[in-house]
């Protein structure tokens, strides 16, 4: 117990069932070792280094101006409502509706929103590990149980589907899916989500689908479960700014689903957050509707980084890596090195100046791997690329 306070402070018991995202963790203790002066290479945060692009910035700058610094509707002001029903309609085709889409703080919160939603004490859902921790985290916090499915290095980090239909219950409530994938790569082509939608069949089953790295394919199309037939019903898409438009910090993402359903996220959204960020929103118009060079400039220069990134380690001793379809991230296989993944995370940080994640940060079946960022310069990570070999040749 802190010393100025009197008496133990009494938490509800869900707060014990509550997990985290490592990232976070490895990012204080990485600006701890920095702020002793040593000189950390930033492989383990999830977002992008560029700056949001410059007509977004004047779009957020003009609607402050303009006095969108007021509370907004719960689900969204319409302007954004329908320029994300009109991308969402071209982007999966299928036909979608300003009344089905609720904008959010960020795409997390339709992870919350949805199990709150849609999931009772002792319900299953079934969840990608590994795969991105906050999904565990609200699964168990709201009282469900989570059921995890195993991503295979083998298959390009998917899943089997035979074992999907293994999984399924008369007590699962909500299967997630997640491609481009974080924290593998991996990405669901269109026979795996005809697959999957095979498996699920008519069961009254629910799908979050979560798109948030969708515009970040480095191979192939991407392809949304909610462009199935007898689908649309059944899924909420998760997407949103935080990765595709450089807008971690802006606070904004969205929900696509049924109209019913999404009433109820609208009444969590009055509940919480009351509303999303105005200004943020009317950023967000332009995004959508405005010039989209600047996505794509990203996702050729992540695509660029992931291959030289990807060259190097597969150089280094110990270390196998496939490459990644999509996101940006690269998630080398480590078990020839005979470390743990912890204890090899924890290693390159502290011995070698280079902070990412251990694979069991998203989950047991992240065993025997570590996820890298390529979310940084060039010159910085072949400079990681540098101290990891150094530090393998000094060490294994
Ligand atoms: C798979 C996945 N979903 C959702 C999110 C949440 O994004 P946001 O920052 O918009 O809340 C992240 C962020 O890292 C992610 O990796």
């Amino acid at each position: 117990m802190p010393k100025a306070l009197k008496s133990e402070l009494r938490l509800a018991g869900r707060m014990s069932r509550l997990g985290t995202e490592t990232a976070f963790e490895v990012l204080e203790r990485a600006r701890a070792l920095e702020r002793q002066g040593k000189k950390v290479i930033h492989l383990e945060i999830g977002e992008p280094d560029f700056s949001t692009p410059e007509n977004i910035v004047n779009a957020g700058v003009d609607a402050l101006r303009k006095g969108y610094t007021h509370y907004g509707p719960s689900a969204g002001f319409p302007e954004l409502r329908q320029a994300i029903a009109e991308e969402v309609s071209r982007s999966r085709k299928v036909q979608v509706t300003s009344d089905e889409v609720v904008v959010v703080p960020g795409g997390k919160p339709i992870i919350f929103f949805t199990l709150l939603a849609l999931a009772d004490t002792g319900d299953e859902v079934i969840h990608p590990n590994p795969g991105f921790p906050i999904y565990e985290s609200m699964i168990r916090y709201v009282g469900a149980q989570p059921v995890p499915i195993r991503l295979r290095e083998d298959r390009g980090f998917t899943f089997d589907v035979e074992e999907l239909e293994s999984l399924i219950s008369g007590r699962t409530r909500l299967i997630i899916l997640n491609s481009p994938q974080n924290p593998t790569g991996g990405v669901l082509d269109k026979q795996d989500i005809r697959d999957i939608a095979r498996v699920i069949g008519d069961r009254d089953i629910m799908v979050l689908s979560d798109e948030i790295y969708c515009r970040l394919i480095f191979e192939g199309e991407h392809y949304s479960i909610m462009t199935e037939p007898d689908f649309k019903d059944r899924t909420i898409l998760l997407d949103g700014f935080s990765k595709t438009y450089a807008m971690t910090g802006w606070r904004m993402g969205y929900g696509v689903m049924r109209p019913d359903l999404a009433k109820q996220m609208t009444r969590l959204m009055t509940n919480s957050n009351s509303c999303t960020a105005s200004f943020t929103q009317m950023a967000g118009v332009e995004a959508i509707r405005g010039d989209q060079s600047a996505v794509e400039k990203m996702r050729l220069e992540f695509q660029h980084r992931r291959d030289a990134f990807v060259a190097g380690l597969n150089k280094i001793k110990g270390f196998s890596c496939l490459l990644p379809k999509g996101a940006f991230y690269v998630f080398p296989n480590i078990t020839a090195t005979g470390w743990k993944s912890k204890p090899l995370a924890d290693a390159l940080l502290d011995q070698a100046g280079v902070a990412c994640l251990s694979g069991t940060s998203f989950g047991e079946f992240g065993e025997g791997y570590l996820r890298f960022s390529v979310a940084n310069s060039l010159e910085n990570l072949n400079d990681a690329l540098g101290r990891i070999d150094e530090w393998t040749k000094r060490n294994l």
